[in-house]
């Protein structure tokens, strides 16, 4: 690096390869910051690299990682060692649903879901806060869910692995109040991406009995974005989805998981 040169700028994003974290890696670029792009569909994170290269003229290192495997987390921070780079902000978005009656879904499934949504989100964090802290920087943004303020019937282990990311976010954010690092949560509603299919849902778009408007990515991503770098501790896009989480912290936990039960039974 040249005298006066400026320290390059990184943002780490997890489940880059399409969704609300390509979006999200679109804005970190667009804002000057390199990325590490990790997702484990190495060709699509590729073709993302190029097109954000050739846009905004920033350096991206794409990691093809399977972020539910136990060791995936100190995998990726020894890379990003070898490379000597802290990133700047954290984006933990990979995660993945899975819908269905818990008597039917696969305890395997369920295990994996919990090892990318949680254990990988919580050994990132937890390995890159002491170098933020001694750096007195840094920023992370941890994607929970409309899904993380009540229990979710037929998606019993997502929500609640969504309630995790949410309390866990909120209370590290406190525990950091002051220094220099922040934590935000971003819960988005029903966002068009491939999500819901991929949860094995055979109607994805009729959630809440079509109730909820289904959000763009990039409105989801550019709500999380602008809250991320305002260091907000909660993002909830949308004013129908903000109405129906306030909404739901008065009435009776029980009732509104009947609610939540009829409307998204299996048809
Ligand atoms: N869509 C919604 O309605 C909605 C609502 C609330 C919250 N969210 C949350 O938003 C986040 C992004 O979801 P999305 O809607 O953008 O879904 P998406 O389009 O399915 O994207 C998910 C991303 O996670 C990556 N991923 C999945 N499993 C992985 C694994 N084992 N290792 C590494 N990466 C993995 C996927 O890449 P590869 O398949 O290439 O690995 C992909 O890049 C998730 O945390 C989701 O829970 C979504």
């Amino acid at each position: 690096m040249t005298a006066g040169a400026p320290i390059p700028r990184w943002a780490l994003i997890t489940g880059a390869s399409g969704g609300i974290g390509a979006e999200l890696a679109a804005l970190a670029a667009a804002d000057g910051y390199h990325l590490v792009l990790v997702a484990r569909s190495a060709d699509l994170l590729a073709t993302l690299a190029r097109t954000l290269t050739r846009l905004h003229s920033v350096e991206v290192l794409c990691v093809p990682l399977d972020l539910a495997r136990r060791e995936a987390a100190n995998d990726l921070i020894a890379r990003l060692a070898a490379r000597a780079i802290v990133p700047d902000l954290l984006i933990n978005n990979a995660g993945v649903g899975l819908y269905g009656l818990h008597q039917d879904t696969p305890l395997e499934a369920e295990l994996a879901l919990i090892d990318l949504n949680i254990v990988t989100l919580t050994r990132l964090t937890k390995r890159l806060v002491p170098e933020f802290l001694a750096r007195g920087s840094g920023r992370i943004l941890n994607v929970a869910s409309t899904g993380s303020f009540q229990a979710g019937p037929y998606r019993a282990v997502y929500y609640a692995s969504k309630a995790y990311v949410l309390s866990y976010s909120e209370a590290l954010a406190e525990e950091l109040a002051g220094s220099g690092v922040t934590v935000t949560a971003l819960c988005p509603g029903p966002t068009q991406t491939g999500f819901h299919a991929r949860s094995g849902m055979r109607h994805p778009l009729r959630i809440l009995g079509g109730l909820v408007p289904i959000a763009r990515p990039a409105a989801v991503a550019r709500a999380g974005y602008q809250g991320l770098l305002a260091g907000k501790r909660l993002v909830i896009p949308g004013r129908v989805n903000w109405l129906l989480v306030e909404s739901v912290r008065f009435l009776p936990r029980r009732f509104a998981t009947a609610i939540f039960a009829f409307t998204s039974r299996p048809r």
